[in-house]
């Protein structure tokens, strides 16, 4: 890793562990991110991704472990907390209302912010200033929505994925996580996520993508974070490994970087 980049960390957890009764869901995870990455994160199936994703978002709190963000250490106890600091995280199941509008659910929450100088400002303008605003961010984006107004109800997977992307970006976030967004799409709608993820890089937003695509990790991500048992195991510059090289770090067939003692721990699952 480049000690000068390493400078520019937007957010650096470190040692977090999570159980859950006897299941040890985080043992030892870590991860750096930096400013304009996409950081892939992989792993098997109940590695511990979707908990170290929930801790860096503020919905789990964690038994041990330490969170900075932009060099600075933070203390997330609910999802709030994270959202104030920057990180907006977009689940698989979409935190979209379905009866709302595109654009009432780009503003959904914003009373979160309003402490913000632009965002209060925004907060006493009316419907068509919301629209309007609504639309440039999603033009900004590329994103194809034929009416803002429109109900999110008939919007494809890909359309609502995209649309709570737009979202972080509007409201200014600097660290996007998205776990598994292009699982339940298809070829098209999966590709239209990923221009979009190239499109937040491009504003200086970071992400961190799962994803158990090895293909669309090495077409968007900058690096990838390996997990296994609920240890970060080894980080690599995306284009210094093969597909191979990484399912081979997800399984154990390639020795990790730090040791892993899953034969004498025995972790339910
Ligand atoms: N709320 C919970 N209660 C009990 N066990 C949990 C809970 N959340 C996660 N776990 C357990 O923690 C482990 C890690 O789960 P996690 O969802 O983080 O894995 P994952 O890497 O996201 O897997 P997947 O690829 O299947 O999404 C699993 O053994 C899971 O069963
Ligand atoms: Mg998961």
């Amino acid at each position: 890793m480049a000690l000068a980049a390493d400078q520019d960390l937007v957010l650096h957890a470190r040692n977090i562990s999570r159980r859950y009764g006897a299941v040890t869901a985080l043992a030892d995870a870590s991860l750096t991110l930096r400013r304009g990455e996409v950081m892939g994160l992989v792993g098997d199936n109940g590695a511990g991704k979707s908990t170290l994703l929930k801790v860096l978002s503020g919905a789990v709190i964690p038994d041990g472990g330490t969170i900075e963000v932009e060099g600075a250490p933070v203390d997330f106890r609910r999802p709030t907390d994270a959202l104030a600091a920057g990180i907006e995280t977009v689940y698989q199941d979409l935190a979209l209302v379905d009866t709302m509008s595109a654009v009432q659910n780009v503003y959904l929450g914003r009373e979160e912010l309003s402490t913000n100088p632009f965002l209060k400002a925004l907060n006493i303008v009316n419907d068509r200033g919301m629209r309007a605003r609504s639309r440039e961010v999603l033009a900004e984006l590329g994103v194809g929505i034929q009416s803002v107004n429109v109900s999110v109800k008939g919007m494809s997977g890909g359309q609502r994925q995209c649309l709570a992307i737009a979202r972080a970006l509007l409201w200014g976030r600097s660290i996007v996580i998205l776990d598994e967004p292009t699982a339940a799409l298809g070829v098209r709608e999966s590709q239209q996520v990923l221009d979009l993820i190239g499109r937040l890089r491009e504003h200086g937003v970071s992400v961190i993508l799962v994803s158990h695509n090895m293909q669309q990790l090495h077409t968007v991500a900058d690096r990838v974070t390996v997990m296994r048992l609920g240890r970060s195991v080894a980080v690599r510059d995306i284009a210094d490994v093969t597909a191979q090289d990484i399912v081979g770090l997800i399984t154990g067939a390639i020795p990790a970087d730090v040791p892993t003692p899953e034969d004498t721990e025995t972790l339910v699952s």
